[in-house]
């Protein structure tokens, strides 16, 4: 049995934020009902790539859902959306402020149809506080939660990370609140509302550069590579420093193209075996005993240089070669992965992390697999659905409609926009 069978989700999510949240549920085993409006969730149409088909933004993270479309701008479709309502575990949404509340359906009013429900409702900032009537995307959550001021180096301009923090990373900590409110439902009988800004979440991604704001009321940052000093007031940004304990950077190999980069964590506990291995090459055989290197704050104080000495000698390997002699003196390590890499490396396929499917419309293609390995729940990865493509299902099972009755919504304008108007 999948471990969330049997909880339906009604999800009125778009964009990415939202139907990351629905998307991982739906690979945990929950009915989720991908509720759009009869033109469907504009993700469908942008960036496309194969032309009438939907763009990979929609099919990577719509999963595993079945699409129904209701114009909530329709009585008829109003009233579909509150029989589905009622027959449902959890409701997420991640419209822009107010959009729902103009429906009609505020939180209260959502609460009392269903007392069970669970509502998750993703904001650019909350429902609270200055910020709360702005919209957001991606970006603008990495800029205003921390993430962009501490992203790059000092002297270039800030910048996002590939990383969707923003989106993604916040539809992850709603599957957390949406998860624990269910279980505080089976103690009380009542669903919650659960509230998640894409700026706090960005924020509680950037939690250890709150700690390094806070430190630098005390003294400068010894393991930055960039200036800092006791008294600064703001973290700065530090390229490819560690962020942690250990000293660490991104080390240039051979050929040296754009990602022929590997990152090396200097651990304590091997830098003496870094040293005796690389001193030699690089013109230092006595690197392993030189006073200038012995402990971790000598090490931070002259870090320059150990990245200098590393360059050297990784400029006669590539990052693979560079990775296996590191590994062999357990020396923590990455090389820098391309997506190129990425979608072929076999690591990755054994993980069933970049996994193949069929679409009518598209052909073959591949989604990021579900990070989220659980033994008694194994996610198996479906397309996405094509637009409406289970109206007509969901109304009859869930809801229980026969042929006439969704025939007359269909002819009251439930499911589709009203008839443009003749000039
Ligand atoms: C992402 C965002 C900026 C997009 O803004 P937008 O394209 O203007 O969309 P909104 O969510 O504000 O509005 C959706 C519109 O579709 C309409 N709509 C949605 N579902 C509908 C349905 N089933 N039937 C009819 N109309 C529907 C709404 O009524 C609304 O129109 P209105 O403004 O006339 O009321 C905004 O939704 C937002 O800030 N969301 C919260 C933060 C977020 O999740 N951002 C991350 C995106 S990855």
């Amino acid at each position: 049995m999948e471990a969330l069978k049997g909880f339906r989700i009604l999800d009125m999510t778009h964009v990415q934020a939202g139907p990351t949240a629905t998307q991982l549920m739906a690979w945990m085993g929950a009915d989720v009902i991908k509720f759009e409006p009869p033109n469907g969730d504009a993700t469908r149409g942008q960036l496309r790539d194969v032309k009438d088909a939907d763009s990979l933004y929609f099919t990577m993270l719509n999963c595993n859902k079945r699409s129904i479309t209701v114009n909530m701008k329709n009585p008829e479709g109003k009233a579909v959306f509150v029989e589905l309502l009622k027959k449902s575990d959890v409701i997420l949404e991640n419209f822009g402020p107010g959009v729902l509340d103009r429906f009609g359906f505020t939180w209260e009013k959502i609460h009392e149809l269903n007392p069970r429900i669970v509502m998750g409702s993703i904001k650019g900032f909350g429902s609270t506080g200055p910020y709360a009537e702005f919209k957001a995307y991606e970006n603008v959550a990495q800029a205003m939660g921390g993430a962009m001021s501490t992203t790059g180096v000092p002297e270039g301009p800030p910048f996002v990370t590939g990383a969707q923090i923003g989106d993604s990373g916040t539809g992850l900590h709603l599957v957390i609140g949406i998860l624990a409110a269910l279980h505080q439902r089976n103690i009380t009988g009542l669903g919650q509302y659960v509230e998640v800004a894409m700026m706090d979440s960005v924020m509680n991604l950037c939690r250890v550069k709150w700690r390094d704001h806070q430190r630098l009321q005390n003294g400068n940052l010894p393991e930055y590579s960039v200036h800092t000093e006791k008294g600064m007031s703001y973290t700065p940004r530090a390229g490819n420093d560690s962020g942690g304990g250990q000293l660490g950077n991104a080390i240039h190999c051979k050929p040296h193209g754009p990602n022929d980069y590997i990152y090396v964590v200097v651990q304590e506990a091997v830098w003496e075996a870094l040293a005796r291995r690389i001193g030699p090459d690089v013109n230092q055989p006595n690197l392993a005993t030189d006073a200038k290197f012995t402990t971790i704050g000598d090490r931070r104080k002259n870090q320059g240089e150990v990245w200098t000495m590393l360059t050297q000698f990784a400029s006669q390997y590539t990052k693979r070669e560079f990775m296996a002699i590191l590994n062999d003196l357990d020396v923590p390590c990455g090389p820098i992965m391309s997506t190129e890499d990425l979608a072929d490396d076999e690591h990755v396929r054994g993980r069933e992390m970049y996994v193949e499917l069929d679409h009518p419309k598209r052909g073959k293609w591949h989604n990021v697999g579900m990070p989220i390995k659980l033994s008694a729940s194994p996610a198996k990865i479906e397309r996405s659905p094509l637009l409406g493509e289970h109206t007509d299902e969901v109304l009859k099972e869930v809801l229980g409609f026969d042929e006439a009755k969704v025939a007359s919504l269909k002819a009251a304008g439930a499911f589709s926009l009203p008839p443009k108007k003749a000039a």
